[in-house]
């Protein structure tokens, strides 16, 4: 009697936690996302680590809502090759997927992120499994740091260039943040997520469930200049002085030149400053003698480029909360057209912003009637040939071939 019972009790919690875990948390409810888990495989892990790890990850699909037309989960083990344990397309329900995520196979051996990530592009999440329009996930453990760095990196950029959002678990504080961000995707703090060993997941689990299903569809990235290093681009460009319609073609410009940068890796954060607040309105109330009108119509009312320039170079570069990153090139594109060659405030911010290691390119329009000195574009950019000389905001499309060659030369 006692072991029918026994029995039952058994038989009734074998059934509820089943039940259970066909349920799905509100957050991912109908969420569709192609999800890739790359387990860390290798020889550093002790096994019963290597469970912990499992079980963690089969705790994070207990609250997806697995299925065909929702949430696809596969998982990989990677040690000194990437194995996929389960593909993407299986047709499991979410407690067999369960099941069987906790008896993974340990392979030990020498693990290798590279070719991890590598097999998640290229097999796990592979272009023939993925679906086009949903999210794209990996999420990556590791407790130990890349032996070939370079090739993990680059391997990451390919990822992320098709548009996968990579996630990091890194157990025991063996990588450090200079390297967690390689690998996961922009902005780091949301993808990278560190614990201090292998009974700590439950204080991530949570943070990283809800933010995985948060990952929206992220397009496909062509552009290559900046594919090798991490740049923070500033374009400047004054559009009271330079007119709506050539301020127009400015930002046309960038948009087609954007195409060419590595932006949604996360390797190239861009940013424009081009206003210079100018407020042309005069209530009826403001200036009600006439001598207060006429002198607020000869008010210089705005400031001018070197305004901006300083607080580009106060925050924009060095501000976090403006997303400057510590570890990223400085790059500013400024786009100028008048003569600067007496205004020592403009020329002194740009000499600032060098000694700041701001990389300097100026793109500079001719206007007919301007006198300019090269030798003075030449100073305030960081060498002659960062400086572009158009004859007009016209030619900046045609010209993209030359200011590729000039700004992206070396990354
Ligand atoms: C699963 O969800 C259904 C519908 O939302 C609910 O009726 C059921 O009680 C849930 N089961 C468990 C075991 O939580
Ligand atoms: C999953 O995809 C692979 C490769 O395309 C294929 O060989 C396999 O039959 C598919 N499995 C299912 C269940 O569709
Ligand atoms: C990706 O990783 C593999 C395996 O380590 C390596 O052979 C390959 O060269 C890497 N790819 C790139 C673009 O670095
Ligand atoms: C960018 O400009 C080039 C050359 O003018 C043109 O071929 C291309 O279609 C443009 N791309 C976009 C997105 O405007």
């Amino acid at each position: 009697m006692r072991r029918i019972v026994f029995k039952l009790l058994l038989l009734t919690i074998v059934f509820v936690s089943q039940v259970r875990s066909q349920n799905a948390t509100k957050a991912w409810a109908k969420k569709k996302a192609d999800i890739f888990f790359l387990a860390d495989c290798s020889g550093s892990i002790w096994i019963v680590d290597y469970r912990t790890q499992l079980k963690f990850i089969t705790n994070l699909v207990s609250e997806m809502d697995i299925g065909p037309d929702a949430t696809r989960v596969g998982v990989g083990l990677y040690s000194e090759t990437m194995t996929v344990y389960i593909p993407l397309n299986n047709t499991m329900t979410k407690a067999q997927l369960m099941q069987a995520i906790e008896a993974a196979p340990f392979y030990a051996g020498n693990g290798y992120i590279s070719r991890g990530i590598d097999g998640m592009r290229r097999v796990g999440l592979s272009t023939a499994l993925r679906r086009t329009d949903v999210p794209l996930i990996s999420v990556l453990f590791t407790d130990d740091a890349a032996r070939h760095l370079q090739f993990a990196m680059d391997n990451a950029t390919l990822a992320k260039k098709e548009g996968i959002t990579m996630f990091t678990v890194s157990v025991g504080r063996n990588v450090g943040r200079n390297e967690l961000r390689l690998y996961s995707s922009d902005p780091y703090e949301n993808y990278i997520f560190e614990i201090d060993n292998f009974n700590s997941f439950d204080t991530i689990r949570s943070s990283l469930s809800s933010s995985v299903s948060q990952v929206e569809h992220v397009l496909n990235d062509k552009g290559t200049c900046g594919e090798n290093t991490h740049m923070d681009v500033l374009f400047l460009y004054d559009e009271y002085a330079h007119g709506k319609l050539a301020s127009g073609k400015i930002k046309r410009f960038l948009q087609n030149f954007s195409e060419d940068l590595s932006i949604n890796t996360g390797n190239v954060r861009v940013g424009v400053v081009s206003k210079t607040c100018h407020e042309g309105e005069i209530t009826f109330i403001q200036h009600l003698k006439r001598e207060s009108f006429i002198q607020k119509l000869n008010e210089d009312n705005g400031p001018d480029i070197s305004t901006l320039l300083k607080h580009i170079r106060r925050y924009f570069f060095v501000d976090t909360e403006y997303g400057a990153r510590d570890f990223a090139k400085r790059r500013l594109v400024a786009f100028l057209h008048g003569d600067i060659s007496n205004n020592r405030e403009i020329i002194n911010e740009f000499l600032r912003a060098k000694f700041q290691l701001i990389e300097v390119h100026i793109v500079f329009i001719v206007n007919l009637n301007t006198d300019y000195n090269k030798a003075t574009l030449e100073r305030i950019a960081s060498g002659s040939d960062h400086v572009l000389y158009l004859s007009s905001a016209d030619d900046l499309l045609k010209h993209k071939k030359e200011f590729l060659g000039m700004f992206c030369k070396d990354v």
